[in-house]
């Protein structure tokens, strides 16, 4: 089976609800980001972080997949489908992809302050993290989100993932923020590259295929690209 590797960014769950960032009116319009994405930001009010990704989480529980991610889990029927996302909500997993690695964290887990990988699931039931919470190493608890200024574990991983694609598709992300964004670099040269997104995203790379879409619509464009692709190459 081919091997597909698909790096999604906000734009990918937008259409299930969930704000971007930074397209207009998106979540960096409304918050500052050393506020609320930083761990200065976190030691300096730790009630506005919290109440920040607790909003979050909360809207993430209530979201639902939609077609482009539904249609993502689909393709593996056909293809090895590796889902890399920098997304932080979980409509990936609820839409059945079985690959999935989040790049900057994840919503529904929380973890300790002073060592990253003591980490909790939380209830969705009762899913705040609560100021006074503390982790059974006597630290505050903190969302497990990779903040800017942080390291980003799973960066190897995911170089190694693109390295190995037969094809990339991007979906959903301005490519403003790295090291995700350098992702892009790690495929093999002639390996096709696909760009999901309704609005023009900026990439110095050879040959893209461009489908100017939302994720819903562009995913099913992407399937019927990938089998001319494959199809092509089988007969040469
Ligand atoms: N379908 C697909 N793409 C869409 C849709 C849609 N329906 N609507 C908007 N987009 C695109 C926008 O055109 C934009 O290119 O999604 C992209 C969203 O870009 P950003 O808001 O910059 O989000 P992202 O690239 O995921 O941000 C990266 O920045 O602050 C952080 O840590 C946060 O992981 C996030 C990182």
């Amino acid at each position: 089976m081919k091997n597909i590797v698909v790096l999604t960014g906000a734009g990918m769950s937008a259409e299930s609800g969930i704000a971007t960032f930074r397209d207009s009116g998106g979540l960096w319009a409304q918050y500052r980001v050393e506020d609320v994405a930083t761990p200065e930001g976190f030691r300096r009010n730790p009630q506005l972080v919290l109440d920040f990704y607790n909003k979050r989480r909360r809207e993430s529980l209530s979201a639902k997949p939609n077609e482009g991610h539904l249609g993502l889990a689909e393709m593996e029927k056909e293809y090895n489908v590796q889902i890399i996302t920098q997304n932080v909500d979980n409509l990936h997993e609820k839409a059945g992809s079985s690959s999935v690695i989040h790049l900057h964290g994840e919503l529904m887990k929380a973890r300790s302050s002073i060592n990253a990988n003591k980490i909790y699931l939380l209830d969705s039931d009762n899913p705040d993290i609560k100021i006074d919470d503390v982790c059974e190493d006597g630290s505050p608890l903190r969302p497990h989100i990779v903040w800017f200024g942080e390291a980003v574990p799973l960066m190897e991983k995911a170089e190694e993932m693109v390295r190995q694609a037969d094809a990339l598709v991007v979906i959903g992300t301005s490519l403003n923020v790295y090291p995700a964004a350098g992702l892009i670099n790690y495929v093999h040269d002639g390996t096709p590259i696909y760009i999901i997104d309704p609005n023009e995203v900026a990439v110095s790379r050879g040959k893209i295929n461009f489908i100017r879409k939302g994720a819903s619509e562009g995913v099913v464009e992407l399937k019927r690209l990938l089998k001319e692709e494959f199809n092509k190459k089988s007969k040469v």
